[in-house]
């Protein structure tokens, strides 16, 4: 699938499309769904735009960019973080999260964003790796230490080598 309308929101979002998000993150994440009931914001960590995917009236795919300042070796960095990415069951494997990810980074650049970050299950390195993002295998400071960390570069800069620290909670 090519050429998806997908829409660009800076956060807050409209009511009814958050409410919409909510119930597309508990379908795609159900054992997290206590938290996305009530909340986009993963670890309390609120995106500064999101991109959302609707088809026949309802959200159908979602991504929501954090963007932070990070520490690497020492030195500050900012990054669009990826906060949960998710696509409806029937719709998988059409090419939708690869469209909203694609876009999502598209949005990080013209904001002059430099790098990206995620955090995903092992499972999932292929498909982010197959968008051009690169598993770290820095230090990660964070507290959930199941997830693998991919950075992506965005620009010319080099993501810079050294332990990362998030500066808080992952998102
Ligand atoms: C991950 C996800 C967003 C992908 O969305 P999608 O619209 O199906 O993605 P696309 O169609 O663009 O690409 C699918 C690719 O991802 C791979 N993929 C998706 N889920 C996968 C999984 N759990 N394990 C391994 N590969 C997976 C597919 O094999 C496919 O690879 P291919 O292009 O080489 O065939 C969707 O499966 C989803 O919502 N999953 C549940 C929530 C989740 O895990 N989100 C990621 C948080 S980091």
């Amino acid at each position: 699938m090519n050429n998806l309308k997908i829409h660009k929101f800076n956060e807050p979002l409209p009511e009814n499309v958050d409410s919409a998000v909510r119930d597309l993150l508990c379908e795609c994440f159900p054992s997290d769904r206590e938290v996305f009931s009530h909340t986009r914001y993963w670890h309390g960590s609120a995106p500064v735009y999101s991109l959302v995917y609707r088809e026949h009236n309802r959200v159908a795919g979602y991504v929501g960019i954090v963007v932070r300042k990070i520490k690497v070796d020492n030195v500050f960095v900012t990054i669009a973080g990826i906060q949960s990415l998710a696509v409806s069951g029937k719709l998988r494997g059409k090419g939708v999260g690869r469209q909203l990810m694609i876009e999502a980074i598209n949005e990080a650049v013209k904001r002059d964003i430099y790098y990206g970050l995620l955090f995903c299950v092992p499972e999932l390195e292929r498909f982010y790796a197959s968008l051009g993002w690169i598993k770290t295998s820095e230090k990660v400071m964070m507290a959930d230490a199941r997830n693998i960390t991919m950075f992506k570069e965005l620009a010319e800069e080099k993501f810079p080598n050294g332990d990362i620290d998030l500066q808080g909670r992952d998102w």
